[in-house]
């Protein structure tokens, strides 16, 4: 075995009104992949921003290259070799790719603007990332901005690297070139860190894998040696019996109808209807056009369509669509679902006023009692509903978005990638809820990148490539190999 360059030993740390870590043992030899899992606010990332130094544990020790350490801040770990790539996109939004990438080796920022850029992008390119070392951050979507984090910390040279579900937004394409990264990366005897909801990467990429549980250490053991289901069980206390919940029963009701909806440049004469009490799925590759078809029927994006229908009446483009009754969990739930600096009450009540409201004055004993139902509904970890909902974990965070939007019981429910970066044991639950609404007679477009749930879980699937759609699937013909099919364009 290689040589033991990290490990944590009785490590505990507390936020106002919760424990986030107690008494945690963590270790790391050079050159592997040490996976890190648990359920949405077991203390995953708190443990990584305690090696990185974002935190300082209230107690315990850190034994780095045999030196008894304590970083006091995230620049002291970077100068001993241990870069993170943390959970939050926290990029300068108004400087170039080739600027954030460098942030990091300030000191070595005395080359002129121009060559700083060419030298990046000399090494995206080397990455195979598709990215413009001189393109400005706002400009760049998700999983782009993730892939700056990722060139940002590979960039560092580090001997440690700490990954806080890096793949959650990127294309499986790009996980593929990650993951050839990451074994590049131990060759050369770089330890890697590694935290993500998926356990199928898990398998492929990590060597040992330690389970935390409510801030608790459970085991830690070779991949090699431990099934999925014992994983699973580890993780969340109990067995899971029916991972893809199914019990809606759709109506032959067209609830809503579009018909040749364009978006130039990314949707093109795309048209579909749902029914009542139907879970309408839409899939596709990244760049597909999938996501893209929920912003424009919002109108997010500028889009056209010949007719659109909801319950016979007509729909024009640019209309208030909550007011009619269409609601929507977007894909970027920091720029459209949350508002980060204010408290799990306000987020979940505030957008729904005339629920919690009397004449311009909020309820806020009513407020707080809906919020509390709400928290218990989707098993939202928080100390308090006061709870900043920046402080919230980040599976938590997509938990109110949920809660927020789904509350307004409305007509027709869009849902752009609703369970990512939820714990396995969530994911369930919320296709409870996802099945229950169809039930309750609402329609559902559900629109998602991870095949599983879009196949057991949706009556009919429409499959997009490049803007197109490639067909529509109904639920005996729904499977994963007919779905990659039409994603990838071929005919059938
Ligand atoms: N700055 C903070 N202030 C208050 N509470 C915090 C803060 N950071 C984390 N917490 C709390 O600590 C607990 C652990 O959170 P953490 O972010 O480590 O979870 P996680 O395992 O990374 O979950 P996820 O899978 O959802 O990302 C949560 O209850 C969270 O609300
Ligand atoms: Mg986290």
């Amino acid at each position: 075995m290689n040589e033991k360059i990290l490990e944590l030993e009785g490590i505990t740390k507390s936020f106002p009104g919760v424990v986030a870590l107690k008494n945690v043992r963590f270790d790391l030899y050079s050159g592997e992949v040490h996976a890190l899992i648990g359920e949405n606010g077991a203390g995953k990332s708190t443990l990584i921003k305690i090696i990185s130094g974002v935190h300082q544990p209230d107690a315990g020790r850190i034994v780095y290259n045999g030196e008894h350490l304590l970083f006091k801040s995230p620049t002291e770990a970077i100068a001993k070799g241990i870069s993170t790539i943390h959970q939050e996109l926290n990029l300068f939004e108004e400087l170039t790719v080739a600027e954030n990438v460098f942030v990091g080796k300030l000191e070595t920022f005395n080359f002129s603007k121009r060559k700083a850029i060419a030298i990046v992008q000399g090494f995206l390119d080397e990455l195979n990332f598709n990215l413009r070392a001189d393109e400005k951050v706002k400009n760049l979507n998700t999983s782009e901005k993730q892939l700056v984090m990722i060139a940002k910390a590979l960039f560092l040279n580090s001997k440690v690297l700490i990954m806080d579900e890096p793949t959650a937004t990127i294309t499986e394409y790009e996980t593929e070139r990650l993951f050839g990264i990451i074994k590049n990366l131990k060759k050369k005897g770089v330890s890697v860190i590694f935290i993500s909801h998926r356990l199928e990467e898990i398998y492929e990429i990590a060597d040992r894998v330690t389970v935390l549980r409510d801030g608790e250490y459970i085991t830690t053991g070779r991949v090699d040696e431990i099934s999925k289901d014992e994983l699973i069980r580890l993780m969340v206390g109990r067995k899971i019996e029916e991972m893809y919940p199914k019990f809606n029963k759709p109506t032959d009701e067209v609830l809503f109808s579009v018909e040749s909806l364009t978006i130039e440049g990314l949707v093109e004469d795309v048209t579909f209807s749902v029914k009542r009490g139907e879970i309408f799925g839409i899939a596709g590759l990244v760049g597909s056009g999938k996501s893209e078809i929920a912003l424009g029927i919002f109108g997010y994006l500028p889009a056209k369509w010949e007719k659109m229908t909801l319950l016979g009446e007509d729909l024009k483009p640019q209309k208030n669509m909550l007011e009619h009754g269409i609601a929507l969990v977007p894909e970027d739930r920091k720029k459209m679902g949350l508002i980060l600096d204010l408290d799990v009450v306000k987020n979940i009540t505030l957008q729904n006023t005339d629920e919690v409201s009397k004449l311009w004055h909020i309820l806020w004993k009513k407020a707080k009692s809906i919020s509390a139902d709400e928290v218990k509904k989707y098993s939202i970890k928080v100390s308090s509903i006061k709870q900043k909902v920046k402080t919230l974990s980040g599976g938590n965070q997509q938990k109110v978005v949920l809660s927020k939007v789904l509350r307004k019981t409305p007509k027709l429910v869009i849902l752009v990638e609703p369970t990512r970066g939820i714990d396995v044991g969530t994911k369930v639950e919320v296709y409870n809820i996802i099945n229950e609404l169809a039930n309750s007679g609402v329609g559902v477009i559900f629109i998602s990148s991870e095949l599983p749930e879009i196949v057991n879980l949706c009556d009919r699937v429409l499959v997009m490539h490049r803007g197109k759609s490639m067909g529509i699937l109904g639920r005996k013909d729904v499977n994963e190999e007919n779905v990659i099919k039409l994603a990838t364009g071929v005919d059938m």
